[in-house]
């Protein structure tokens, strides 16, 4: 390969890899984070942690109002706090630019126009952090004020069709609405999911500056890449003059897939000053400001036949985002091949308020979308009868049931079989409130996970330096999820190295570009990418051993073929370099991709105070390649306690005349604490899929919350008998 860059396009299935021989013994192993030891001691530098000569602190400034126009602010009076050097106002060149996907939108941040309320239209610029925050809380500014859409139930009928997303807004197939009305056996229920925020524990922070037309940008970001792209096309300069620096970020669950309103603030303040420019949100703006996961309406209708196959599947979903956003929260991107069906409906309309941004948040689609599929699927097996791993097993398909395509891999009804086995399912009691605990109702319930894969065109480079070591570089991002660590595992495996000779550089634009952290894809993109440029580096090695590469084994630092071994430091002479490249193809279409899984939870309801108490949860996966046994564990763990708070406290609420976010805080919008969650406990199925990429891997971040909400609340059913389809599950509606 010299220095060409290893390029595989997946048109074609790639049956073996390199990583199945394991003579290295580290991929798939459960190895501490590489990166773990810098994050307890305080030592690795997150976005606002960078020492930066000169610094100006800059505090955003939302709206007061829900809808309307900025009309003035009062820079004079911001002036007259000692120690503030502006504010900037300079609407013109900030964002028009939609925060997702990078899509032409509507503007979302920084201009006269007020969207919705907390929308930020100021940074107030000073020499110290208090200074800067005195004059952002205390800055007037002059509004005035119009009529908005802020009330969801009052706005329902005025839904209309959103633009294209990721899937299409509409989709039906065979004849759903007579195929229903002919079954037999129906149900027709409606849930209910409210609005969410991602409450990452770090803040949204830039520090922006300019040397001369050139910005480099430390940040929280997700995908620095296409984030680069966004600043630049926000800003009006080119993607060449900008670099941004994601080293480390303190979790993302999508709000910062796409750039956020600190970084624009920050680079336009700091190229008005020509000083650097730190932007760090404050908590009730990240609530405001960064997007929320749109509040849902799903109405479900299920068809089937005596033996509970179904023969009609409608899910309708209402959603919500701004005027003008092209944005609609996917709901019904599980139930497109979930299960059988051959008449189908799966819709989206779209309600348009004065609310904050919606956006992607972790498994955007399927971790509400199953709420309502999962939760209808246990009142049909209700009500036929039917215990509801069976009613699954039997819908299960053996092919996608809207395209004529196979799965790539599909482990749905081992997962549920083996967490049944694991859980002990056979314990249950199918008649709900016949377990009780003194005060407390004791109940289980199953639902099925699934998430689609993705594979996004990804890039890195590895260089292998005469001391043995080798440099592994790409603009991928580690969001807490483990990529620094998984990806020093594929070049160890790949190139027989010990993983402490891996050194990592993630999160630099500089680097080769990647897609960076989303939707479950990074691990098996950045992580095929490592793996083409180990492989190339690999046949470099074979060729300075004069051996064949198939002939060659390298492990523990040595090259051993022909009969000879020598080391690879001694191999590389002045030092090796390649850059692999992946980039999705045929099989994704050839193919339907998903991963799979099963969610069992066990509640204790209080029979006084209607207190629900998770007990225990099990989750069964199947995503192809485990790249590392404990981050894989612990994506899932996360996963899981994610829908502990989608079943019982997440809850984000606008106040019905102006929009305002009630519940702003980490104090006010509860997520679970250790208290509310048990002991969890994790299993994957050994799994590979040839068609997803050459290290088999499928995405696992978001598999773990997609059904973990439905288990709790089948679990919450089964315990005293009160289906709650308006979530949270909270002790008022259980009462
Ligand atoms: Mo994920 S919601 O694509 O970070």
């Amino acid at each position: 390969f010299g220095d060409k860059t290893n390029s595989l396009t997946m048109n074609e299935p790639v049956p073996e890899s390199l990583l199945d021989t394991g003579a290295q013994g580290v991929i798939s192993r459960p190895l501490d984070r590489v990166d773990g030891p810098l994050k307890v001691s305080g030592t690795a530098t997150y976005a606002a942690e960078y020492a930066v000569p000169g610094l100006v602190h800059g505090v955003l400034v939302g709206a007061k109002i829900g809808h309307g126009k900025v009309l003035a602010i009062d820079v004079e009076a911001a002036k007259r706090v000692p120690g503030v050097i502006d504010v900037v106002v300079d609407f013109d060149t900030f964002i028009r630019n939609a925060q997702q996907g990078g899509e032409e939108g509507a503007p979302t941040q920084g201009v006269k126009q007020v969207d919705y309320f907390g929308q930020i239209v100021a940074i107030v610029l000073a020499d110290t952090y208090e200074a800067a925050r005195e004059a952002a809380l205390s800055l007037p500014v002059e509004y005035e004020y119009k009529a908005g859409t802020y009330d969801f139930e009052a706005h329902k009928d005025e839904a209309e069709t959103p633009p294209r997303g990721l899937i299409p807004p509409h989709y039906s197939q065979g004849d759903p609405d007579t195929t229903y009305d002919a079954a037999p056996v129906k149900l027709d229920v409606t849930y209910v999911t409210p609005s969410q925020n991602s409450a990452a524990m770090e803040p949204h922070a830039s520090i922006a500056m300019w040397e001369d037309d050139a910005l480099t940008l430390y940040g929280a970001y997700q995908m620095p890449t296409s984030d680069a792209s966004q600043l630049a096309k926000s800003l009006g300069v080119s993607v060449s003059k900008v670099r941004i620096i994601s080293r480390y970020i303190g979790g993302g669950f999508g709000s910062k897939l796409g750039i956020a309103p600190e970084s624009v603030a920050a680079a336009v303040a700091a190229k008005q000053l020509g000083r650097p420019v730190k932007a760090v949100m404050m908590r009730q703006q990240v609530f405001e400001a960064t997007p929320r996961r749109s509040n849902t309406e799903q109405r479900i209708r299920l068809g089937c036949d005596a033996d509970g196959r179904i023969v009609s599947f409608v899910h309708d979903s209402l959603v919500a985002n701004l005027p003008g956003e092209s944005f609609f929260e996917p709901v019904g991107i599980g139930s497109h091949s979930l299960y059988c069906g051959e008449n189908r409906r799966i819709n989206h309309d779209m309600v348009r308020l004065n609310l904050g941004l919606t956006g992607s948040m972790r498994a955007p689609g399927e971790a509400v979308g199953m709420v309502g599929v999962e939760c209808a699927i246990d009142e049909l097996a209700e009500q036929m009868g039917m215990d509801p791993i069976e009613l699954r097993r039997i819908n299960d398909p053996l092919k996608d049931p809207e395209k004529d395509v196979p799965f790539s891999s599909r482990m749905l009804t081992r997962a549920l079989d083996e967490g049944a086995r694991r859980f002990g399912w056979n314990q249950r009691n199918a008649t709900p409130g016949s377990r009780r605990e003194g005060e407390w109702l004791v109940g289980i319930g199953v639902a099925a996970a699934t998430r689609n894969n993705q594979l996004q065109k990804s890039s890195a480079k590895i260089e292998l330096k005469p001391d043995g070591t080798a440099v592994v570089s790409s603009a991928m991002t580690d969001i807490g999820t483990g990529s620094y660590t998984i990806m020093a595992q594929i070049a160890a495996e790949v190139l027989g190295l010990p993983v402490e000779r891996i050194v990592m550089k993630l999160g630099d634009t500089n680097d080769p570009p990647a897609a960076g952290s989303g939707g479950s894809w990074g691990a098996a993109s950045a992580g095929s990418a490592v793996y083409l440029a180990a492989e190339a580096l690999r046949e470099q090695l074979a060729k300075a051993m004069e051996v064949d590469p198939g002939d060659l084994t390298l492990k523990d630092g040595e090259a051993i073929g022909g009969n000879r071994r020598r080391s690879i430091a001694e191999l590389v002479g002045d030092g090796m370099e390649a850059t692999g490249e992946i980039v999705p193809g045929k099989q994704e279409k050839q193919f339907t991709q998903a991963s799979y899984g099963a969610h069992f939870a066990e509640v204790g309801v209080n029979v006084v105070t209607g207190e629900v108490r998770v007990r225990r949860m099990l989750g069964v996966f199947a995503a192809g390649r485990v790249l590392n046994a404990k981050t894989a564990r612990s994506q899932c763990l996360g996963g899981m306690t994610f829908g502990i708070g989608c079943a019982l406290t997440e809850d984000l609420i606008h106040d019905p005349r102006n929009g305002k976010l009630v519940n702003r805080d980490l104090a006010e919008y509860h997520v679970p604490v250790n208290a509310d969650v048990p002991q969890l406990e994790v299993h994957f199925l050994d799994e590979r899929d040839i068609h997803a990429n050459p290290i088999h891997a499928k995405g696992i971040g978001e598999l773990g919350i997609s059904g973990a909400a439905p288990a709790v609340v089948n679990a919450i059913y089964n315990a005293c008998g009160v289906r709650v389809r308006n979530l949270p599950v909270t002790c008022d509606k259980l009462l």
